[in-house]
């Protein structure tokens, strides 16, 4: 029976946040060294910036950036980043077992977010450091001038402020691989000082509380309300983080992982909730889905990263480059859709990462820069994703998968701006084509719909390389009739439609 969409286009619903088309670039891996900066390619700019991805960076249409980390910044000195590059520290990055040469700074990665037109989101190290150096940072880049630190800034060449508004408070705190791991009143306390001072410095700031690094961790919950606790009425938003991966012999779970995420965004909500109500604070408290993506951490914990630990200590090194399958790509486009969904409590997030480290983006030293499968679906949804969400009715088959029961074979989304409504929708059968059903309450005068599914008489494993870039998005046909739309999805689709 084909699955049927009903849209209220009158329905009210919240605005799209636009920064949960936000990124990640980590110094890690060849994300920036080797990825967005490369002083030796043919296409870097006078700063060492690779000119290829940079225009990639900008076709995908993210919106913010997190930087400097994700681990590495739990052991990172933001002061070793500026000043003269041939005067710099060259440092162990214990996050990531390498060497940090520290030729990208706060003021290269500044400026090239500029040109990229990305809003930087910093993060400062709650690991080897606290209260006093988060504060310094926040003086060195948004007070206007007349102290040390801030003529400091000056003098390396940035008269004016940076002007950054959201900040992490630390990362993953509650994971025992975290340089400076903390119990969750360790952490809270801590995070609550920081972030009192940082506000004293400048009012106008958005804080990030770090909640658990996934949901699988035992502290899950607890490290939510114990860190809300202390911090609740300090911050804007708390973390969630959340990776997802095919088990062998399971795709049907994978394909449902948008389920699994809209289960931890529900729980998390929850605690929100509680501890507002408990604490009596008023000002309201997202979520930021600060790092999420496909990754096979099962591979990166039993094989490479034993392997990465026990060698020697290279300058960027390759570090998680997985190749992005096009069933990797619509899990991408399902888990932007739940997100969209829960636009009532998600107020960003952050794909992780950006270029060669689990990225949409990858690169060659010297050569190709090329998009991976799962590229598609974020700048699909980044293009045209606008208005305000509005959640479909949607009557669908049932897949039964281990890990999450019955989950509707089709999932869906709209946003709705103006006389445009955009649907994304993800069909998650592995074996039959499924027929989509769109209603609406007017109608419709033409629309466009653009696929991203495996390639024709391809298999689902396909991924898109240096030399073969088999993966792309694919028009398909849409039957406009008075308020129904009728299009046909191959198994494991993801679709985005633009009714006019
Ligand atoms: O994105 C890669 C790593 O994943 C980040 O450094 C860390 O925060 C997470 O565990």
């Amino acid at each position: 029976s084909p699955t049927r969409i009903a849209v209220d286009t009158a329905a009210s619903g919240p605005d799209v946040p636009r920064r949960i088309f936000g990124t990640f670039v980590e110094h890690m891996g060849r994300c920036v060294y080797d990825g967005i900066f490369e002083p030796g390619h043919p296409t870097a700019d006078a700063a060492g910036f690779r000119g290829d991805v940079l225009e990639l960076v900008r076709e995908l249409g993210a919106t913010v950036v997190r930087y400097p980390g994700g681990n590495f910044v739990s052991g990172y000195r933001w002061e070793d980043g500026v000043g003269p590059r041939d005067e710099r520290p060259v440092r162990l990055d214990a996050a990531w077992h390498s060497t940090e040469t520290n030729q990208v700074g706060l003021h290269e990665f500044a400026a090239w977010a500029e040109q990229a037109g990305l809003e930087v989101m910093e993060a400062v190290n709650l690991g080897t450091r606290g209260v006093a150096e988060a504060a310094e940072l926040l003086e060195y880049t948004n007070h206007a001038g007349g102290t040390t630190l801030s003529e400091q800034r000056r003098r390396n060449g940035r008269t004016e402020p940076f002007g950054i508004r959201l900040w992490c408070l630390g990362n993953e705190m509650d994971g025992p691989w975290q340089i400076g791991h903390k119990t969750a009143d360790e952490y809270g306390r801590l995070a609550a000082e920081s972030a009192r001072l940082m506000r004293f410095i400048d009012p106008d700031i958005e804080l990030v509380a770090a909640g658990s690094s996934n949901h699988e961790m035992p502290t899950f919950g607890e490290w939510e309300r114990t860190v809300l606790r202390h911090t609740a009425g300090l911050v804007d938003h708390i973390s969630v983080h959340a990776y997802y991966e095919e088990k062998p012999g399971d795709p049907a779970s994978f394909l449902a992982s948008g389920v699994g995420l809209d289960r931890y965004l529900s729980e998390v909500a929850d605690i929100i909730d509680e501890v507002r109500a408990e604490r009596g604070i008023e000002n309201p408290i997202g979520i930021s889905v600060d790092e999420w993506n496909v990754w096979n951490q099962t591979r990166w914990n039993e094989v490479d990263k034993p392997a990465v630990f026990s060698g020697d200590w290279p300058v960027a090194p390759r570090l998680i480059e997985d190749d992005y399958t096009v069933t990797d790509a619509v899990v991408v486009g399902s888990l932007l859709i739940t997100m969209l969904r829960r636009a009532d409590r998600v107020s960003m997030a952050n794909l992780a990462q950006l270029v060669n480290v689990i990225a949409p983006i990858r690169t060659e030293p010297g050569g190709a820069a090329w998009r991976q499968t799962t590229f598609f679906p974020f700048q699909l949804t980044a293009a045209a994703a606008s208005g305000r969400v509005v959640v479909p009715a949607i009557e669908a088959a049932a897949v039964e998968t281990p890990q999450y029961g019955a989950v509707p074979v089709v999932d869906a989304v709209t946003t709705v701006d103006s006389d445009v409504v955009t649907l994304f929708a993800v069909h998650r059968g592995l074996d039959e084509s499924t027929t989509l059903s769109v209603e609406l309450d007017r109608d419709a005068v033409d629309a466009d719909a653009v696929v991203v599914t495996v390639p024709d008489g391809g298999d689902r494993h396909t991924v898109n390389s240096a030399d073969d870039r088999p993966v792309a998005p694919a028009p398909l046909a849409v039957a406009v009739s008075g308020r129904i739309l009728t299009l046909t999805l191959p198994p494991i689709a993801w679709t985005r439609v633009i009714v006019r």
